[in-house]
C-alpha cells in the first residue's frame, strides 16, 4: 500500500517536472537557435518588427500544413510580399535542414 502510493507520487512528480521542464527546454533551445542565427535582427516574439513577429506566424500558419511545408524554403530562399510591401527578407542560407525544421517549429509553437 504504502509503496503504491510512493511510486504514485514519484510518477506524479515525473509528469510534472516533464511538463514543465520539457515545453521550456524546448522554448530556450529553439529561441537560442534563432538569436545565433540574427533572426532577431528583424523578427521579435510579441510585436512587429522590421518583420513580422513570431507570435503572428504562428497564428497565421499553425493552421495550415500547405503552407507550413513550405515554411523552410520561405526561410532559406527568402520572403516578400506575404505580410505587405514594406520590407523584404532576404535568404537566410546557412541554415542546416535540421535548423530549419527546428525553427520552423518552435515558431509554430509561439
Ligand atoms: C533582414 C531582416 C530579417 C531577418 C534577418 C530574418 N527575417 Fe524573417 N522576415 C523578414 C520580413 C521583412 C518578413 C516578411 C516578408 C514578407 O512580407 O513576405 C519575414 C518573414 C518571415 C517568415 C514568414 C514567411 C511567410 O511566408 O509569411 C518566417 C517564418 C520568418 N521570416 C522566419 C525567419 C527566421 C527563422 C529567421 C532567422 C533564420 C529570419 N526570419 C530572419 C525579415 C527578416
Amino acid at each position: 500500500m504504502n509503496s503504491t502510493i510512493r511510486l504514485l507520487a514519484f510518477a506524479c512528480a515525473a509528469v510534472r517536472t516533464y511538463a514543465v521542464a520539457g515545453p521550456a527546454e524546448d522554448f530556450d533551445r529553439g529561441y537560442q537557435l534563432a538569436e545565433s542565427k540574427g533572426c532577431f535582427d528583424c523578427h521579435a516574439l510579441g510585436y512587429k518588427d522590421v518583420g513580422p513577429s513570431f507570435r503572428a506566424i504562428a497564428q497565421r500558419y499553425r493552421f495550415d500544413p500547405e503552407h507550413e511545408d513550405r515554411l523552410p524554403y520561405i526561410i532559406r530562399g527568402g520572403s516578400a510580399g506575404h505580410w505587405g510591401e514594406r520590407f523584404v527578407m532576404w535568404p537566410q542560407r546557412r541554415l542546416s535542414n535540421q535548423e530549419v525544421e527546428q525553427l520552423v517549429g518552435w515558431i509554430l509553437s509561439q
